[in-house]
Parts: structure tokens; sequence; C-alpha cells
């Protein structure tokens, strides 16, 4: 591909829903405790939607937040590209939800489904349109309404799980500047270690799932434990060498949010300080899609790194899937 524009990040926003379930609360729905849960996963509450709640209005208030940010208006977008897991509908899309809401009635929009993994997913498929110059601007945002999809009687899953929002306003960037480099991938024939039935629910998915609701999220737990820890460091370690680089060259990694131990895991592989890992997971548990982006915000607000400092992005999530990118930061 001819790269004729450097693409990066010109805003951010972020949105959390506003019931907190703490560590607890679910006490007293499992057979759990907030020592367990804080210990083994580092999480002590979560953010969750009401019933009633739709997770699209976290996306639109994101994307709102975002476009604000960048200070572009809704009529300037080219696309809108939502990452989920959860869309509230089949159809249409969270993305042509979100269109339809913000008014951007200039904008394509879709979804694009790499669960946890999916904002590096999207980040890297919008940086194609703007590098090439077919696109000016891209809304990314991952919007995740997990607790719809969570088994509230399986301890296994319910402690790890929040709602949210974040989102990212791509676009031209000083040469030199914005994502340096990003790597996907994916190997499904792990995808049996998390799996969420829809439309069909094979007799094995029937029978892990001991609840009336057979669409629940069922995770083998130690098998995806293993593999992030192992992806963590690969992703980082691949866009370091595509962007000749080193751990020494990075201000800072802002990784997926899944489980306290599987950062400091990575973190002790890489042989750099737990410092360097960026974590805010003690207050919205894993919110798949979105963590990525909501923590960007949260670091970028925090003053953790600034204009021309080198970031590194990294995911992994159901599929099973990874994704990493790096990042010169350019606002
Ligand atoms: C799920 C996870 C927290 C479990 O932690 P763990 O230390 O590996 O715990 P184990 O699975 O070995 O289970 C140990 C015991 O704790 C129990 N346990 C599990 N969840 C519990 C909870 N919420 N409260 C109390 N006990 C719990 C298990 O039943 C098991 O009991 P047993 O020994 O009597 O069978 C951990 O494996 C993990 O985070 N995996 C990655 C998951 C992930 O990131 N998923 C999302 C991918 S995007």
């Amino acid at each position: 591909m001819n790269k004729i524009y450097s693409c990066g990040i010109l805003g951010l926003g972020s949105s959390l829903p506003e019931k907190v379930l703490t560590n607890f609360d679910l006490e007293k729905m499992v057979d759990t405790s907030d020592e367990w849960i804080v210990k083994r996963t580092g999480i002590s509450e979560r953010r969750v939607l009401r019933e009633d709640e739709p997770a699209y209005k976290l996306a639109v208030d994101a994307g709102r937040k975002a476009l604000d940010d960048a200070g572009i208006s809704p009529e300037e977008l080219d696309l809108i590209i939502v990452a989920t897991e959860t869309p509230d509908y089949y159809t249409p899309s969270m993305a042509c939800i979100v269109q339809s809401n913000l008014n951007a009635t200039n904008a394509a929009a879709f979804d694009l489904n790499s669960a946890c993994s999916g904002f590096i997913y999207a980040l890297t498929v919008s940086s194609q349109f703007i590098q090439n110059g077919y696109y000016k601007y891209i809304l990314l945002i991952g919007c995740e309404g997990l607790s719809k999809i969570i088994d509230w009687k399986d301890r296994n899953t319910c402690v790890l799980f929040g709602d949210g929002a974040g989102a990212a306003v791509v676009g031209r960037v000083d040469e030199g500047y914005g994502i340096i480099a990003t790597h996907i991938g994916a190997d499904g024939s792990l995808g049996r270690c998390i799996t969420a039935p829809s439309t069909y629910a094979s007799p094995e998915d029937l029978e892990v799932r001991k609840g009336d609701n057979k669409r629940v999220l069922v995770m083998d737990g130690s098998e995806v434990f293993k593999f992030a820890v192992k992806v963590m460091e690969r992703g980082t370690i691949e866009v370091l060498e595509q962007s000749n680089m080193t751990l020494d060259d990075i201000k800072l990694i802002i990784p997926h949010q899944a489980n306290i131990r599987i950062l400091d895991n990575a973190a002790k592989r890489l042989g750099i300080s737990k410092d360097k890992v960026f974590s805010n997971l003690y207050k919205y548990g894993n919110i798949s899609s979105a963590s990525i982006p909501v923590g960007l915000e949260e670091a970028y607000k925090n003053n953790l790194f600034s204009k021309g400092d080198n970031l590194v992005l990294v995911s992994f999530g159901a599929g099973l899937t990874w994704a990493s990118a790096l990042i010169k930061w350019s606002k």
C-alpha cells in the first residue's frame, strides 16, 4: 500500500454507565468475596447498564465527546466503526444507530467484532483509509453492554466484566507522528475458550450452560490467562520490531484491562517496571473493546504522556484474537 498521509488520533471521549456494582454487591449474589476478587483479578467495582438501558447510548455519548475533543463536526465524518461483541440489535448495526444519533449524515457505518481486540482492529482498518487518502475523518468507538450476556449466577465470569464505551476520532497528522505500526492476529482454533451463542447453540454450548439462559458468556479462564500473557508479550514485541524501537523508547503501555495478574505477568516477561503499564482495572473491570480507548483517554487526561511520546496499545480477546499498535502521540 502506498502510504500518502500519516494517521493519528485527533480526539478522545468515553462514557460509563452510572450504576456501580461493587465486589460487596457481588458477595450477595454469588459465593465469592471482595478479598478473592481483588487478590485474583485486581477488580474492586465495575459499571453496569440498567436492564432498560441500551449500550448504544454510551457509544453516542463517547462519540460526541471525541468529536468535541477533536474539534470536528459530525457532518465531517467519512466513516464510523463501532467495535463491539454486544450490539443491542443484530440489525441495525451499532454504528448505524450512532450515525443517526450524531446526525453524521455523510458517514458510512459498520460494526466490527474482534471482541476485546476490537478497538485496535478498528484502528488498524481505519488507518488504511486515512493513510491512502480515501477518507479524512473516521470515528472509532469501542462499546459494550457485557452485563446483558453475563450469567449473574456464574462466579467464574460475573466478577470480571463491566459495561462502557470509549471513542477516538482519527485523521491526518504531521508526518512522523501518529500510528507507526499495528499488528492484528487470531487463532480461531481456541475459539471455544470464550463463547456466547447468538442464533445457534451447539449441544456442547447447551451442556456448559447450566441455567435457563443458553446465550450467556462461558469462559475457560485459565486457558485464556495463558494465552493472554503470551500474546501481550508477542504483540508488544511485534510493533516494536516493525518500528525499529525498543521498550526504552516507549513512555507507556496501555493494555487491555482484564486481570491485574495478566498485566503484571506481561510486564515481568517484557522485563519492564509495572509503572510503565497503565491500569484502571480496579474501577471498571473488563469492558472488552472499550477498555483501550477508555484507558487511553484517562492516561492522557492525567498527563501520563504528551506530544512526541511513543505508546504501545496491546490487547487480547475472544476469538481468540490479539492486536497491538505503536503510536507517536501527536496532540
Ligand atoms: C478467571 C480467573 C480470574 C480465575 O482465576 P484463577 O486464579 O485462575 O482461579 P481458578 O480458575 O484457578 O480457580 C480457582 C478456584 O477459585 C474459584 N473461583 C473462581 N471464581 C471465583 C470467585 N469469583 N470467587 C471465589 N472463588 C472463585 C474456582 O471455582 C476454583 O475453585 P476450585 O479450586 O474449588 O475449583 C483467571 O483465570 C482469569 O482472569 N483468566 C483470564 C480471563 C480473561 O481475561 N477473560 C477475558 C478475556 S478478554
